[in-house]
């Protein structure tokens, strides 16, 4: 009996696929086909697969040609399957022509001509235009974005926005997209923006952007009044328009399952949350002479509250933040210490103090931790009482991470996503009114220089 395998992701399922399914079982007498998981796409950077694992599969198997199906989860599996199966021929369409030659010492490989004018890539942006989004702003995080939301497909960076027009310039330059000095110009080339200027300036780009009808991805802190973010959130439901803040831990998948697991019961009701992150940064850095919003708790606060914020809400009774200050009196190392009604937790962060990043949540059965740098997730553990009962879990965190927040943002644009935004409306307006409550109490702020900000 001759023996066919090819692989592929069979997503939208069309012609193209049927007729190489087709094709790939008359090289022989059995054909097994390698359908991939989720997350061997999101790494190979097919970010935005809209069928399930499970629908795919169907597809697959309804075409009638196909005699065994199996999961594709890794790099490097194809030769073993080649061996495991005893493979006589490996096939796939002439858009690889070259990749796989490698493994004709192992089988026959066959390139079969691929389908004219058909791809899942085409379906899936027909049905969703790409997404054009523009940049405000061209710091650090700004450069980390374009590299990474290359890999979601369905977004195109268009172009790039700052005041200073010829810092807009090199960095358009550098990255081959537009630069524009008027805003007016920018918004009209732009469905969506993604914010990345100093925290200060984030509330009047939000609000421009809105009422220019433009969706919206602003980094944290989002805005630093709770008034604004619930003013702005509520401009976005008029405008019919999306409002994320980007908190890239959570959007990331690792972080996700985390908070899945402490929600599941596995370690009880918590009980008690201490939430780490410490950065060194030079004296002379932003961060640390930007005398009215530079410091430790914008720069990082948004990070540490967030697992408190999601996991013990935002009905806190009291909250009281400790902070050591610089000469320059600002926060080089904060900590924010929470009483619930059933619970504690302390948010600590520091740009000018180093400390174990940690994240600890504490729970009537047993307690989770992710070590440094848990805000990108890939491991963690859950302990019981008994020492050697412990679980460990990991999951991919690619790159910067930003790909996930983009990927997210865009579903929920396209009306992908059915559940609650990842992080919620009512968190990020947790996070703004502890950002706001942070500001009045220590950086001696009269009340209407706050406001005027
Ligand atoms: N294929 C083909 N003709 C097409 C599209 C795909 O012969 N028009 C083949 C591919 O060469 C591959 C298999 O079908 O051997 C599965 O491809 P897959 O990557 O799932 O399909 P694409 O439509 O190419 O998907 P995408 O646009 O996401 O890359």
């Amino acid at each position: 009996m001759k023996k066919v395998i090819t692989y592929g992701t069979f997503d939208l399922f069309h012609e193209g696929h049927y007729r190489l399914l087709q094709r790939a079982k008359q090289l022989g007498d059995y054909l097994i086909v390698g359908v991939t998981t989720e997350e061997y796409d999101q790494t190979r950077g097919k970010l935005n697969v809209v069928d399930s694992l499970m629908t795919r599969i169907e597809n697959v198997k309804k075409s009638g040609f196909v005699d065994e199906v199996i999961i594709e989860s890794a790099q490097g599996q194809k030769f073993r399957d080649i061996k495991k199966y005893q493979i006589d021929v490996f096939t796939v369409g002439s858009d690889w022509v070259g990749q796989f030659d490698y493994l004709k010492e192992y089988c026959e490989v066959v390139y079969l001509e691929r389908t004219r004018d058909i791809s899942s890539t085409m379906l899936r942006e027909q049905g969703r235009h790409i997404l054009r989004v523009g940049i405000i702003g061209t710091g650090r995080i700004a450069e980390r974005f374009i590299p990474e939301a290359k890999l979601v497909s369905g977004l195109n960076t268009q172009g790039v926005y700052n005041p200073h027009v010829d810092s807009a310039k090199r960095f358009a330059e550098r990255w081959s997209i537009d630069s524009y000095a008027s805003l007016e110009k920018f918004y009209a080339a732009v469905d969506a923006v993604y914010i990345a200027s100093p925290h200060e300036t984030h509330y009047e780009y939000i609000k421009s952007a809105l009422e220019h009808g433009k969706h919206v991805i602003c980094e944290k802190p989002m805005v630093l009044q709770r008034m604004q973010a619930e003013e702005l959130f509520a401009l976005a439901k008029r405008q019919n328009r999306i409002l994320f803040e980007g908190v890239k831990t959570a959007y990331c998948p690792g972080f996700n399952k985390l908070m899945g697991i402490a929600c599941s019961g596995m370690i009880g009701n918590i009980r008690n949350i201490e939430a780490c992150f410490t950065k060194l940064e030079s004296l002379a850095s932003r961060e640390l002479t930007d005398i009215k919003y530079g410091g430790s708790f914008t720069e990082l606060g948004s990070y540490v509250l967030l697992p408190i914020i999601k996991l013990l809400g935002c009905d806190y009774q009291q909250v009281r933040f400790d902070v050591i200050r610089g000469e320059n009196e600002l926060d080089l190392f904060t900590k924010a210490s929470f009483v619930y009604p059933n619970g504690l937790a302390t948010a600590t962060c520091g740009l000018g103090v180093k400390s174990e990043g940690r994240l600890l949540i504490s729970g009537t059965k047993g307690y989770i931790v992710a070590e440094a740098p848990w805000w990108k997730t890939s491991y963690f553990e859950v302990h019981h009482e008994n020492p050697s009962d412990v679980e460990k879990f990991s999951d991919r965190f690619l790159g910067d991470g930003l790909r996930y927040e983009l990927s997210d943002f865009l579903s929920t644009i396209n009306g992908n996503r059915e559940s609650d935004f990842m992080l919620s409306r009512g968190e990020s307006i947790a996070l703004a009114e502890l950002m706001e409550r942070f500001l009045r109490e220590h950086r001696c702020m009269s009340e209407r220089d706050h406001l005027g900000n």
